[in-house]
């Protein structure tokens, strides 16, 4: 439903999405997940017209989306990173007002109006100026914006970020029941392993404007050389004991923190206890540890060599 063929973009020299190829079938709960600055905002911007890719294409049912941009944006509910919404007006405004952008007017506009106040859950508050609403609130109503025209495809870039976590679960509940029960595409953008991990089927990860893995969840951990991480705090840190960490059999990686090292394992080959006993031959006094099976987070360290959240 959704293609991305050789997509780049460049600001200036530096080239923020480099030759991205993602394909999204109908009814998907996608997920692109990366750090700060990797790309995803330039990429969804692309797929919902706000800027215009230097090479590559876009196709949304089959369509190229240069030169259909009116028609394919009528199909597609758009939730920016930035908030869109009227702070002086309360949410039943905000959404009428923006429906009637959509041609949505009389009847049909009130009718879809009450439907969306309920879907995103604010009833309550619907009469109220959303200046006086709390950060997640506004982002449920800039959600409900988005809904109003009835979408296929819903774009939403990274809508959780610093909000309180009830309205983060509501969102989260929300985007799985419209998936699920009205068969909408998603694409949601997030640095949060949990919650892309949470939602989606298939998921991007990408990291400097490349996509570095594609895939479902199982796909993704069932790579053959898919690591687990044991985290380890020890008293001796020096260099020479690093190295030969990085020599031990079936350890594939080792990055350093401040205080630990994490030691990528692929358990395929060896298991956490086996490397546990080779640290202790080597001396090694561990002060605490920790083991994390193999999650997008543990996947993104093999891949990148640094954390989600750095
Ligand atoms: N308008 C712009 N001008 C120059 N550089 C930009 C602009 N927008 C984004 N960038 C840069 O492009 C890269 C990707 O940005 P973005 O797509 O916003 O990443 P993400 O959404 O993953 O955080 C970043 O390095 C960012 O600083
Ligand atoms: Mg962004």
């Amino acid at each position: 439903m959704i293609e991305a063929i050789n997509l780049i973009k460049k600001y200036g020299d530096y080239t923020a999405v480099n030759n991205v190829n993602i394909n999204i079938k109908k009814g998907e709960l996608f997920g692109l997940l990366g750090p700060n600055g990797a790309g995803k905002s330039t990429i969804v911007s692309m797929i919902s017209s706000v800027l215009i890719p230097d090479s590559g294409e876009i196709k949304i049912d089959q369509k190229t989306l240069k030169g259909n941009e009116r028609e394919i944006k009528s199909i597609i509910g758009v939730v920016p990173q930035e908030l869109a919404l009227y702070e002086t007006l309360n949410t039943k405004d905000n959404l009428r007002f923006f429906g009637s952008l959509y041609g949505l007017k009389g009847k049909k506009l009130n009718k879809r109006v009450e439907e969306v106040i309920d879907l995103i859950g604010l009833r309550e508050k619907a009469n109220q100026p959303v200046e006086e609403y709390s950060g997640g609130m506004k982002r449920r109503v800039n959600i409900g914006i988005a809904l109003m025209h009835n979408p296929q495809i819903i774009i939403l870039d990274e809508p959780t970020v610093g909000i309180d976590p009830q309205s983060r679960n509501h969102i989260l509940k929300t985007i799985k029941r419209l998936n699920k029960e009205k068969g909408i595409t998603v694409i949601y953008t997030s640095h949060y392993m949990e919650e892309v991990e949470y939602l989606c089927n298939r998921i991007g990860i990408i990291d400097y404007g490349k996509l570095i893995a594609l895939g479902t969840k199982e796909e993704l951990k069932n790579r053959t050389d898919a690591c687990d991480v044991l985290q380890i705090t020890y008293s001796n840190v020096d260099e020479e004991i690093v190295h030969k960490i990085e020599n031990i059999q079936g350890v594939e990686k080792v990055a350093i923190l401040k205080q630990s090292v994490k030691i990528l394992i692929n358990p395929k080959k060896r298991s956490a206890i086996d490397i546990v006993d080779e640290l202790k031959k080597l001396g090694i006094t561990i002060t605490s540890f920790s083991y994390q099976e193999v999650n997008l987070e543990t996947i993104f360290l093999q891949l990148t060599g640094k954390t989600l959240r750095d």
